[in-house]
């Protein structure tokens, strides 16, 4: 059986002076999580968030907190991510050298490991660690910048990650994320294919009715859509 309907944010579209309001306002909207989408200048053209800032957001809510790592070696932060209080952390696949060993390394410093792909990247690349990730991050964007269009041409892809993480007997011990133009337009294609985790960030904080109702229409079409797909 697949794992519940998560919605969690992208923080990119929140106002960076007032985080510590933002994830509470958050938390207070229904989210499951919150993702923060780090950048390094380098593996994305794109910067953003250090554990620092991290970390200053974490006493202002009981949320659980996955660093999404666009950053070209993750081994080289992963310990500061985790002590600034990121339960979990995302690695790219195309970023990763020794991606088994990554992937290793991040459970020895007590985190629960995640891989991400990228939008071309298979999900073969992904077929022999799935014994050490909780989560696999399918793009719909390529990384970098939130209010992205989604590629629904993801979708057969997101399908084939479901059926590898099925067929592998792992469906309640994997979350399949979506990240990338997720909005009550997309959210049920993407849940439709497979995804259970889905990550939104300019649809929640354009939502003409606020943060909760925005949470709430994800989750409840996203419910829908995977009834309706079963
Ligand atoms: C891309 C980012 C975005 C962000 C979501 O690197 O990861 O996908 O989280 O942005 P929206 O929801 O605005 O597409």
């Amino acid at each position: 059986m697949a794992r519940p309907i998560q919605i969690a944010p992208s923080v990119l579209p929140a106002d960076f002076a007032r985080l510590g309001d933002e994830v509470a306002a958050l938390e207070e909207a229904g989210c499951d999580l919150i993702q923060w989408d780090v950048m390094d200048g380098n593996f994305v053209p794109n910067l953003t968030f250090g554990p620092d800032v991290i970390a200053a957001a974490r006493r202002h809510t009981s949320l659980p907190f996955e660093a999404h790592l666009m950053v070209t070696d993750p081994d080289l932060m992963a310990a500061r991510y985790i002590e600034a209080g990121c339960s979990r952390l995302i690695v790219h696949v195309e970023a990763c050298q020794h991606l088994h060993r990554t992937l290793q390394n991040i459970a020895s410093l007590g985190a629960t490991a995640a891989v991400a792909l990228n939008p071309s990247t298979p999900v073969a690349e992904v077929a022999n660690v799935l014994d050490l990730v909780d989560l696999v991050l399918v793009m719909t964007v390529n990384p970098g910048f939130g209010g992205q269009a989604y590629i629904a041409t993801m979708e057969p892809k997101i399908a084939e990650m479901r059926a590898m993480i099925d067929g592998a007997g792992l469906s309640d011990s994997i979350d399949l994320e979506v990240d990338g133009g997720i909005s009550a337009s997309t959210v049920a294609g993407a849940a439709g294919a497979g995804a259970n985790l889905l990550i939104a960030g300019s649809a929640l904080y354009r939502h003409p009715d606020g943060l909760a109702a925005a949470v709430t229409e994800l989750r409840q079409l996203a419910t829908e859509a995977r009834v309706t797909d079963a």
